[in-house]
């Protein structure tokens, strides 16, 4: 890979590694009783505090530093004054800005203690997300890495949101292409070696409609089901990918799914 390449990895994964960062403390400070705007205020000066920058505060008028997404939140949940509860499942989904390279990376977590059901979702969007990221090399087409997230998804009998998908990035939040989480394998765009781009399945209980609420933001499933988020920032290689956003602590799943 050339030295433009080179340069652009390095960069991301120094941005991919604050994000992560932020969300591995996070392990200790979600739980019951805890408002989203805590949550928020941590991600804000954890990213501040490493040298880097919060993409979503203030993008395209979004007024926080992370998107916390519980429950039948799809994504893009705006932290507020409302207290988590036992039994929620949560996104938490953060993006820093280091030296003008993005890293955009979120996670489930659990909130006290979970249904059988809800956990079984999380579990099957995590193993979609590593699903598709395995199909990454140089060669292989986008319609892979949403074929595999799709058959996993609906073989374990939920739905992939098409309202929402992953995209590229680099000095820029969101660029193309466009990373589908659904497809044919062999469709799509080919890919090639520097390319770097997100991978975030957002995971359905029931249907995979969505709705907008009225702040502009936050997403809904419109059968009011539950909905989970994983998401990487990876990089294209020759002969495979790297994943920029790996949890240093190996928290990237909740522990009672491993
Ligand atoms: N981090 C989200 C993504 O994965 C985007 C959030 S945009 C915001 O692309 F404005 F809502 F923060
Ligand atoms: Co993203
Ligand atoms: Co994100």
């Amino acid at each position: 890979m050339n030295d433009e390449i080179l340069e652009s990895f390095e960069g991301t994964r120094k941005a991919g590694a604050i994000a992560a960062g932020a969300l591995d403390e996070l392990n200790s400070i979600i739980k019951p009783g805890v408002t989203t705007e805590v949550i928020d205020k941590f991600c804000y000066e954890y990213i501040n505090d490493n040298g880097a920058y919060s993409a979503p505060l203030f993008y395209r008028g979004f007024p926080k530093s992370c998107c916390t997404s519980t429950n039948h939140i799809v994504c893009h949940g705006i932290p507020q004054n409302k207290l988590l509860r036992d039994g929620d499942i949560i996104n938490v989904d953060v993006t820093a800005i280091k030296d003008g390279w993005h890293g955009d990376t979120s996670r489930m977590f659990l909130v006290g203690s979970v249904s059988v059901k809800a956990k079984k979702l999380v579990k099957a969007t995590y193993d979609s997300m590593i699903k598709g990221i395995k199909t990454l090399k140089e060669g292989s087409f986008t319609g892979d890495i949403g074929s595999a997230i799709q058959n996993h998804v609906e073989q374990e009998g939920f739905s992939v949101v098409r309202d929402f998908c992953g995209h590229g990035l680099g000095k820029k939040f969101h660029e193309p292409p466009n990373i589908l989480h659904y497809g044919e394998p062999k469709t799509g765009k080919r890919l090639s070696a520097g390319m770097l781009f997100t991978i975030e399945p957002m995971i359905n209980e029931g249907e995979y409609n969505t709705k907008l609420l009225q702040d502009g933001w936050t997403a809904v499933t419109k059968d009011k089901s539950l909905s989970a988020q994983f998401e990487h920032t990876v990089g294209v290689t020759s002969n495979g990918y790297e994943i920029f956003t790996l949890s240093k602590k190996k928290l990237d799943l909740p522990e009672t799914l491993k």
